[in-house]
């Protein structure tokens, strides 16, 4: 006997022309991934033996997205044949001629399907031994969706498209989600039979369940009270919405694991981060992409954080970063930004304006005040004066400025790369560094001061200044 198999199907053949966008539909970002990338990720929480995808309207582009978010998954293309069971009727022509088993069949534009409900959607499916089930949900606005047919008793009926159902079944308000789960075999032989004879003129896969009903198959439609789930995306407003919601369950997710967020609605979190125990977001933060949040730490407020990873007990106030890495106990900002390739060691500092790219800087070492810091390393313990700038751009080429252990730059240097502090060196202020400097020595090289007495008044004559020297001479 073998085993029963699972592939699951995801529907992303469609234009999205309500979107007015040059971007596929399924494409368009929500949380730090294309909407198809949040129902790849269903996907393949069902762990099924084949994942599905089929593609048309932007093929290439689409077909790299799904390759690249899941490289498992098998793309199909379909034909010029338009409709739901088209797309689902290829999708089966794809899968191995010896699969037997349940196929789940998913829209690419539904990104707040979650795998614990289509997992009870799929148990009930088995349980009830059913050849079709599929999720509904009680829309008091049910326009423009499916709706679900029921007889005196509350059996499943059939599903009529909006464009051809009449007056009374308008007011039906239980709705197809579109989520389905079929018996490989049945639905093959169904979709075969299936015509284009409708107000749309498109082959309906939802016109599946009157002919497995009329072989004495079993179907029924299950509700689940939360409609986000089925909620689709069509036009921007519909993005916005779902994007919002998803945000708000993220944030609440974060808040029950133990993370103070102090305003939810200005909080926005990627589906992909995460943050550790009694660390606190502040207001207007966004953490995106791959960003991981140690415990203990505070972040925000108005800061962004793309990639980046936060150590314990860290703190990062009113900055942006990219891909940086934030040792434990370390502090940036305010008005920091963190371009790709910083790491700051435990301990450290990048203070206000403060710009940093490919910059290694030690445990404890601190760049505390309006400076840039580029290819650069730094070794622990080391202090960069207010105002210093790393000079790694000679106008063709970059290059890199190495600052050792200990070190104390002065304020206002100037370091020109390719350059070495080596370790338990000073720079006086105002230094330019063109030259490496050995451990133990103080760089200088700003011209001894020279006072040019009377030179104010001789030069400025008439101004305040002068006037204010004069006063002076006087007394
Ligand atoms: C479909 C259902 C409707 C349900 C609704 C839920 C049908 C006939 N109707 O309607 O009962 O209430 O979903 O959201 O199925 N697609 C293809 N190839 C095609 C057409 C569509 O891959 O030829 C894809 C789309 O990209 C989309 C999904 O199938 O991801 C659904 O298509 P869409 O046109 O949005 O279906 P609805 O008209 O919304
Ligand atoms: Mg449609």
């Amino acid at each position: 006997m073998t085993q029963t198999q699972l592939a699951v199907v995801i529907l992303a053949a469609g234009q999205g022309t309500r979107m007015k966008s040059s971007l596929p539909k399924v494409l368009h970002p929500m949380a730090g991934l294309p909407l198809v990338g949040h129902v790849l990720d269903t996907a393949a929480a069902m762990n099924p033996d084949l994942v599905v995808a089929v593609v048309r309207h932007e093929r290439e582009r689409v077909a790299a997205a799904i390759q690249d978010l899941a490289p498992q998954a098998l793309i199909v293309d379909q034909d010029e044949l338009p409709g739901t069971g088209r797309a689902v009727e290829q999708a089966l022509e794809a899968l191995p001629a010896d699969f037997r088993g349940n196929v789940i069949v998913l829209s690419g534009d539904v990104p707040l399907l979650d795998a614990p409900t289509l997992r009870e959607l799929l148990d009930s499916h088995t349980g009830a031994g059913r050849q079709m089930t599929l999720l509904s949900a009680i829309f008091e606005n049910p326009t423009g969706l499916g709706r679900i047919v029921r007889d005196e008793t509350g059996a499943f009926v059939r599903i009529v498209e909006e464009k051809d159902a009449s007056e009374e079944e308008r007011r039906i308000t239980e709705v197809n989600g579109g989520v389905y789960v079929f018996d490989r075999v049945v639905l093959g032989e169904v979709l075969a039979e299936i015509d284009t004879n409708n107000a749309q003129a498109e082959k309906y896969l939802t016109d599946a369940a009157v002919r497995i009903l009329a072989r004495g198959g079993a179907i029924d439609a299950v509700a689940t009270r939360d409609h986000w789930l089925i909620a689709g995306v069509n036009d921007r407003v519909q993005l916005g919405e779902a994007a919002h919601e998803l945000n708000r369950r993220t944030v609440r997710r974060l808040q029950l694991s133990g993370v103070t967020v102090q305003d939810p609605a200005t909080t926005w979190v990627d589906a992909t981060v995460s943050v550790g125990q009694d660390s606190v977001i502040y207001a207007g933060t966004h953490l995106r992409g791959a960003t991981t949040i140690g415990s203990g730490a505070e972040i925000g407020p108005d800061t962004t954080l793309v990639d980046c990873e936060i150590g314990d007990g860290a703190q990062v106030r009113r900055s942006e970063a990219t891909l940086a890495v934030i040792g434990a106990g370390a502090s940036v900002g305010p008005f920091a930004y963190l371009r790709p390739g910083t790491q700051l060691g435990g301990q450290g500092k990048i203070g206000a304006f403060v710009e940093t790219k490919n910059a290694l800087i030690g445990e404890g070492s601190k760049v505390p005040h309006l400076s840039y810091v580029g290819d650069a390393e730094i070794g622990d313990d080391s202090n960069i004066g207010a105002g210093t700038i790393f000079a790694n751009y000679d106008g063709v080429n970059k290059h890199r400025t190495t600052v050792g252990r200990g070190v104390r730059v002065g304020s206002k240097n100037v370091l020109i790369a390719p350059v070495t502090l080596n370790d338990g060196t000073y720079t006086a202020a105002g230094t330019v560094v063109r030259k490496d400097v050995p451990s133990g020595a103080l760089a200088l090289n700003v011209a001894p001061q020279r006072n040019i007495e009377g030179w104010v008044g001789q030069n400025r004559p008439g101004t305040s200044t002068a006037a204010a020297a004069e006063q002076s001479g006087e007394q």
